[in-house]
């Protein structure tokens, strides 16, 4: 009797104890812009991260539960953004960090995360040096030159003369460098270029002096969000178009949530970018109906929900491969070999070498599909392309 009460409460103590050991709950802090000029931006990672909560919580080892820690950083805020990464890091304990729509305020919080070995997936952030800050950093989203220098290339084929219109931000920068050097390079000509405050909510006198200029086409990169419709306002405004002059970029100018606001002037423009709300892919279609059945039929996913959907992705598997029981050394080694062949842009994977991500870019053209306007892939300029630039800058 006396045994097989001790036996008993043997056992019970056996199954408190993995039961405890069985129940981890990962903390993910979660830096995007929920007020400001940058929200609309911020507001695309948020409904990514949610949406994907909100469907994979079975995808997680038994007893082992995420908490989603939210935090904003109110825009292109360096300063805020790394006072919120240390709460998250030093009281709040996240063994994760991701969301950042904005490359300064990524670029202040990656030093932090290879001080406390915290793992960093950018959901967003695109600024291409930001992996050499830290081991801690991963890239799910793009760099600029994935896209613009082989819009360059592209474009040198059509046209001789081109000018360069850009947010005056590092992504701008290399978005302008990437184009520069692919058009160039391809035989085109520069014949002016201009940098646009990131504040700017009027692009008329900057889309005046192109038209001044007189290039066959004008190649730009803005932040997405309201600047990218108000950008393409100008254009119609201005009657570029009726000038002969034909507007190309990345995909961040014509940014499938906002692309209804931008009206018929948006016909016709060409872009090169990983993602497009429009692409026949299974997985997009499933990715796109599940997107409107939580948010509204007229709603159609950006390229940012689809790089907060990966981002959570990835961490999900992480956090599986290690039931739960997170070592940032091991994540990191996780997060270097990860592949995923379905995502909703097509088959990604993370460069070992860079930690940055390898994706297709797709040529698209803005036409009317179903009666709205729609980014059509043509194209795919390039297949699992690394980003170009640490190609042509290796470490030395
Ligand atoms: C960035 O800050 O890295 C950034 C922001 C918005 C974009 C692209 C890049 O559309």
């Amino acid at each position: 009797m006396r045994l097989k009460t001790s036996s008993l409460l043997a056992a019970l103590a056996l199954a408190a104890i993995s039961g405890l050991a069985a129940a981890q709950t990962v903390k993910i802090g979660i830096i995007t812009t929920y007020s400001g000029p940058g929200s609309a931006q911020g507001d695309q990672l948020d409904k990514g991260f949610k949406l994907y909560l909100k469907l994979n919580a079975g995808k997680l080892p038994p007893g082992v539960k995420v908490e989603p820690v939210f935090r904003d950083d109110t825009g292109a805020n360096a300063d805020a953004a790394k006072r919120l990464a240390q709460e998250l890091i030093a009281r709040e304990k996240v063994q994760f960090l991701t969301g950042v729509v904005w490359t300064p305020n990524a670029a202040a919080i990656a030093p932090l995360t290879a001080e406390a070995k915290v793992p960093f997936v950018s959901a967003n952030a695109a600024g291409v040096s930001i992996p050499r800050i830290s081991p801690y950093f991963a890239r799910v989203s793009f760099t600029l030159w994935q896209s613009a220098y082989p819009l360059g290339q592209w474009a040198a084929k059509k046209f001789k003369r081109a000018y360069t219109v850009v947010s005056d931000f590092s992504p701008g920068h290399e978005a302008e460098e990437a184009f520069t050097k692919g058009f160039k390079e391809a035989g085109g000509e520069i014949v002016g270029s201009a940098r646009v405050p990131m504040t700017a909510t009027d692009f008329v006198p900057y889309m005046q002096r192109v038209k001044d200029a007189k290039p066959e086409v004008i190649f730009a990169f803005n932040p997405a969000g309201k600047q990218a419709t108000a950008q393409m306002k100008a254009y119609a405004d201005l009657d570029l178009n009726k000038a002969g002059i034909k507007y190309i970029g990345t995909g961040d100018i014509t940014t499938d949530e906002e692309l209804q606001n931008m009206g018929d002037a948006a016909l016709g423009v060409m872009t090169v970018h990983h993602y497009s709300a429009a692409a026949d892919r299974s997985a997009n279609k499933a990715f796109v109906a599940a997107y409107k059945k939580e948010y509204g039929e007229k709603l159609n996913p950006g390229f940012m929900v689809v790089g907060a959907w990966d981002a959570m992705e990835m961490i999900f598997h992480a956090i599986r491969e290690q039931n739960g029981k997170i070592d940032p050394d091991r994540t990191m080694q996780l997060i270097k070999n990860y592949k995923n062949p379905n995502s909703p842009r097509g088959p990604i994977q993370i460069d070992p070498e860079t930690r940055d991500i390898m994706q297709n870019e797709y040529l698209r053209e803005v036409r009317k599909v179903g009666g709205q306007l729609a980014n059509v892939e043509l194209e795919t300029l390039g297949t699992l392309l690394k980003d170009p630039w640490k190609e042509f800058n290796k470490p030395k």
